[in-house]
Formats: C-alpha cells, structure tokens, sequence
C-alpha cells in the first residue's frame, strides 16, 4: 500500500510559535499613527487589543511559548494530518508530488481557529469580558464564537452582508457557539449608517465590517476587537501549521520545492511558509507563492504603501500591498478572500522577492476545487480552491519544463457550507471576473498623499 498520509501524535505538537520578525533579512516598516505621522506606540493600540497581544505583536523574539491552555485545546484537532495527494496528482498526469496540510478538520471547518484560541486566551488572561469582530466568509466569525464559548468570553460578529446571505449556515454555527452575528454594514454602528446612506444596497467589504467592530469594541468597557488576518500575532499563531508540515516532512525524508497557501489578508499562506522562508533567508532553495483572486488583486497588481486596514480609517497605517482602503471587491464567493490589503509580514516578504504571488478567477478555481473532490474526496472551500488552482498552475509549468516538483500546499478549509458557492458554478452563474486597470486607479485615489515606505 501506498502511504497517503502522515501524522504526529500529541506529544509531537510543537510547544513555540515561530517568529519570522527574529530573521528578516532587511527589518520591517513599522505601522504608523495616522495623525502624528510617527509609529504607533503600544497606548495607542491599548484601547483596541489587550496589552498581553500587542506585546507578541511587536516582539522580536524567535519563539514564543505556546501556553498551556492553548496546547490544551490545539490538542482537539491537532496535530493535523498532512496528506499525500496521490489521486490528484494522477488526474494532473505531470511530475509532480502533493502534500496537503489538512487544516479543514478544526471544528470550525478552518485554520482560524489556531489563532480565534489563543486570541480569546490571552483576552480573558487580561481581564476582558467581551470581543468583537468581522467576519468575510463566516470561517473566522465562526471560529472566534467558539474559541470565546470556549473561554467563557461574550462574541458579536459583524458579517460582510453578501456572505451572511449566501452562507446562512455560517451564522448558525455563530448561534450555535453563543454569539451574536449582525449583516454589515449595519445599523447598529456609525461606520455602518454612514455606508447605508449612501450605499443602502452596499454587500459589505471587509474593511466595512473591520470598521464596524472597532468602533463597537471601543466604545463599551472590558471590551476589545479582534482581527482573524493581517496582523503580526495572527500570522506568529498559524506558524503551527508550517512546524507541523516540516516536522512531518521529515519523518518521510522530503523537503517541498514549493510551497503555496491561497491569501486574503495572508494568515493561512504564512502560517504554512513563514518556517520554510526562514530556510530560505538561510540558503535553502524553496519557492513559496500566495495565490489570490483576480478580482481582488492586492499582491499582483497593487502598489506596496501605506494604508488603513479599513474603511473607517480606525487602524493605523499598515505598509502592504493595498488597493486602497475604500475598495470594495466584487461580491465573489470566496469572501475570506475579499480583503483590501495583505498583511505586513507577507508583504514585506514579496517587496524583498522571497515569497511570490500568482492570481487566479473564479471559473478556474472552482474548476480546481471541483476536481479535488472528485479525486481525493474533500471539498474546499472556496478560498482553499484559490491554492488547488496555483498548483494545477505549478503541475502544468513542470509538465512543460520537464522538471520534477515537490508541492506542499495548505488546503485552509472545507466548503462543506459552502454549497451555495459550488450551485452556482454549476449553474453557470459565475464570471471571470479581472479587475479593470480603471477601477485600481480610481480606488488607489484614497490612499494619495500617505506616507510612502
Ligand atoms: C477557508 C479559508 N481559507 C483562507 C481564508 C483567507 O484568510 P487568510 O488569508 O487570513 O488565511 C479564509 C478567510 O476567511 C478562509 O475561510
């Protein structure tokens, strides 16, 4: 028989997060404070996250523990798998070898879950009582109501309104955990009346509904946010899933050529990497590529500047590849997807040409997506159809080099409430949709007169 999988028992679970911050090559730009022009300091996030997390936020240390609580629940579903996709790679018929980290086994269906924990951990070790939170697909939403649940922490999350009307279920998973789940933009916040007057017919962005919890977290006591992408201590809690793959990758004798995650605000793609670009900033020849939605371009065809992580302009300046912060992406299905901006870390890495990024639409990636299921049996969900399209991508390019590729990729989630999504590609309801050149100048206006990094 042929092996299809490997695993790590318990006790073979990594104990530390990795920290890229400790290799980086050349350092980062710091995100700076919209008024003073100056970095933000640590009082000025204080309102919006616990001290305990801006503190991992900004550290330079290479490994941080993992506390106890956490391992405690990781231990539920992790160590992951990390499969062998010897069913797909015959349909690709090309000289290729794909592994998979399966991290659609988490009871929230995702990744998310590897930092919604530890983010309600460390939240209620600070003395909250209540986080709020956005939500794109409803993967996040889902999984920070029941790491809160978890915790004994109160959860209201803001939904990008076209996804909580195209995944109902989301928002029962929501209820089910023991959170409140609002369509955004709402009524319930400035940020949202404001987008309502003008827009009443508005299917939300994620920089709407980001704008959204801010402002309800702010502005009640015991109370913060919390972000499921983009930011420093987000990507530092997804590391586990690149340990695990390497610890596991060992065992067998096999070190990935490429290694690929899809990207939306870049959490999962540098969970899986961010230990594979530390061996690379070390000499080890690995590629490592994000794959994103042609409709919502950031890293493909955005300029790397200064912007706001939302609408509202409540974040500090972020330097990222952006296509401006008042962007709203074309009401795509895979709305974890539909994010302005990629995070800092990411960023940085495809400015200083160590990681790259490719993108693909929406006909190929359920396309993919489809094939996947009908081969290896598990149906992605539709941002985790991103990465399955780049590695038909990267099987055709092999195929046409005559050159052998070992692929490690992270399969994000399952699309088991996703349905909707794949009814639609069947029923010939989806568009290639490319974003025209017009639209990325006309949005980029809003970020004109920043600082530059
Ligand atoms: C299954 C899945 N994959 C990927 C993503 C994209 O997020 P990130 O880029 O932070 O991994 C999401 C976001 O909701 C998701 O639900």
């Amino acid at each position: 028989m042929e092996q299809m999988k490997v695993l790590l028992n318990d006790d073979e679970m990594p104990r530390q997060w990795y920290n890229i911050l400790a290799d980086l090559p050349t350092p980062m730009r710091p995100p700076l404070h919209p008024g003073t022009g100056k970095p933000v300091t640590a009082e000025d996030l204080a309102p919006i996250f616990p001290m305990n997390l801006i503190e991992q936020e900004v550290s330079a240390e290479r490994w941080i523990d993992i506390p106890d609580e956490v391992l405690q629940k990781y231990l539920i579903w992790r160590p992951t798998p990390l499969y062998r996709a010897r069913n797909f790679e015959k349909l690709l018929n090309a000289p290729v070898k794909i592994y998979y980290k399966m991290e659609g086994n988490s009871p929230a269906g995702s990744h998310k879950p590897n930092t919604a924990i530890p983010q309600a951990y460390y939240n209620k070790a600070f003395g909250i009582k209540r986080i709020s939170t956005e939500t794109g697909a409803g993967q996040w939403g889902s999984a920070l109501s029941m790491a809160c649940q978890m915790f004994g922490l109160e959860c209201r999350v803001f939904m990008v309104r076209v996804s909580y009307e195209q995944k109902p279920y989301r928002r029962m998973m929501m209820q089910t955990w023991g959170a409140e789940c609002i369509p955004s933009p709402s009524t319930v916040t400035e940020a949202g009346r404001q987008v309502l007057a003008e827009h009443p017919d508005s299917p939300g962005s994620l920089g709407i509904a980001i704008s959204e919890a801010i402002e309800d977290a702010v502005s009640r006591d015991e109370s913060r946010y919390a972000l499921g992408s983009v930011l420093n201590h987000v990507v530092l809690h997804q590391t586990i899933v690149g340990l695990e793959a390497q610890a596991q990758l060992k065992k067998i004798g096999v070190y990935p050529d490429v290694v690929m995650g899809c990207a939306g605000g870049g959490s999962n793609f540098a969970g899986i990497s961010m230990p594979f670009v530390r061996d690379k900033i070390h000499g080890k020849k690995v590629r490592i590529v994000g794959a994103e939605p042609t409709s919502c371009p950031t890293m493909t065809r955005g300029p790397f500047a200064y912007d706001f992580g939302d609408l509202a302009k409540k974040t500090p300046l972020l330097p990222m590849y952006t296509l401006g912060h008042d962007y709203v992406p074309a009401p795509i299905h895979a709305g974890g997807l539909r994010y302005h901006g990629m995070a800092p870390i990411v960023s940085h890495l495809v400015h200083e040409n160590l990681v790259e990024a490719r993108a693909y639409h929406q006909l190929e990636t359920f396309d993919a997506g489809v094939k996947w299921a009908r081969t290896e049996g598990f149906i992605p969900a539709p941002e985790t159809d991103h990465v399955i399209a780049a590695v038909v991508d990267e099987a055709r390019r092999a195929k046409e080099e005559g050159k052998e590729r070992v692929i490690l990729f992270n399969w994000s989630g399952h699309g088991l409430v996703d349905m909707a999504s794949y009814e639609a590609y069947f029923a010939g309801k989806l568009t290639p949709h490319e974003l025209p050149d017009e639209e990325i100048q006309r949005a980029l206006k809003a970020i004109e007169g920043f600082p530059k990094p």
